[in-house]
């Protein structure tokens, strides 16, 4: 399969949690792709999931002194693709130069391990811009879903679903009423004016507050909300990443930020997402049609669907076709 999307194919992708990654490959798959994934003395690394010898993945085999070594007839390949040991071959014959595994970028930040297809933009995920000092975080994932990226990200986005799907927790119907918002962008990043939300329960802790939510855009598959309220000085921001695997199936990772209640156990934060991931699941698997309509005049919207607006206008502009129609 060629990928088509000129868009995301360049993203950095979180393809796995860096725990699930001892000596041992893992085999992913990104836009479609089979990729393996391992871990040598180097760092992770990631190669096409195809040995050239007969076609068995490379994600069968094992990983022997910093290489890669295939499971069917042992050849060896080292971080850069190259392959330095035929076992069946006579020592006085040269290794062909088209023997060679097909490297992707691969990098291990915050937790879990990303790949990039294409040529990556930077050295390292976006989220990696944002990690301000003093602050707690906290990883959430991985959740699979049976649902576009785009609907995923696009249901994060959307603020006046928190009074119904996230009833007594993120919101209350009875207070389900949108202020008027803008959307702006600088530096590539969109970004909301503050969005201010009755919560009962805004983040696990049971403490009903006004929350005054901006939400930023950062990529086609990667988000944020900053948090904040009106009777405290907490911060509290969530990023949402998106892997790509199917058009209609994705795996979602977060990475929650705070700066207070460093003594709470992690468990109280991951516990809560799980529960407002189960609520949104029922949402974004049966939403029709699957893929996000990138055409404005498909789905009917509201002024509170501003958001959606920017965001189905920018994967447009950027010419993300995967997981869209
Ligand atoms: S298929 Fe990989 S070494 Fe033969
Ligand atoms: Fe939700």
């Amino acid at each position: 399969m060629t990928i088509q999307d000129i868009a995301l194919i360049h993203e950095w992708h979180p393809v796995l949690l860096s725990s699930v990654l001892t000596d041992k490959p893992e085999a992913v798959i990104v836009l479609g792709e089979k990729v393996a994934i391992f871990r040598t003395t180097q760092g992770v690394h990631a190669f096409k999931d195809l040995c050239i010898h007969r076609g068995v993945p490379l994600s069968l085999g094992k990983v022997k002194g910093d290489e890669l070594v295939c499971a069917y007839h042992g050849w060896s390949y080292d971080a850069c693709g190259t392959c330095t040991k035929i076992p069946s071959l006579p020592k006085e014959q040269v290794i062909p130069s088209k023997a060679k595994a097909y490297v992707y970028a691969c990098v291990e930040a915050h937790g879990l391990i990303w790949v990039c297809l294409g040529t990556p933009a930077g050295l390292l995920p976006k989220v990696s811009a944002y990690v301000p000092e003093g602050f707690k975080e906290v990883l959430m994932g991985p959740y699979t879903l049976q649902a576009a990226g785009p609907r995923i990200i696009e249901n994060f986005l959307d603020v006046s679903h928190l009074m119904f799907v996230h009833e007594g927790l993120l919101g209350d119907s009875d207070w389900a009423e949108i202020n008027d918002y803008h959307v702006v962008e600088e530096d590539g990043v969109l970004r909301s004016d503050e969005i201010i939300i009755y919560q009962p329960d805004a983040d696990g802790t049971g403490r009903g507050v006004n929350s005054r939510y901006v939400y930023e855009v950062f990529g086609p598959l990667c988000v944020a909300f900053t948090k904040r309220d009106d009777v405290s000085d907490h911060i509290f921001r969530l990023f949402l990443m998106v892997l790509p695997v199917t058009e209609q199936t994705s795996v979602a990772y977060m990475l929650k930020q705070r700066n207070y209640a460093y003594d709470e156990r992690d468990e109280v934060f991951i516990q809560f997402q799980d529960r407002l991931i189960e609520q949104d699941r029922i949402m974004v698997e049966n939403q029709k049609p699957e893929l996000l309509p990138l055409d404005l005049q498909a789905e009917l919207h509201l002024k509170c669907d501003r958001l959606s607006i920017a965001y189905r206008k920018r994967l447009r502009e950027l010419g993300v076709t995967f997981g869209t129609d």
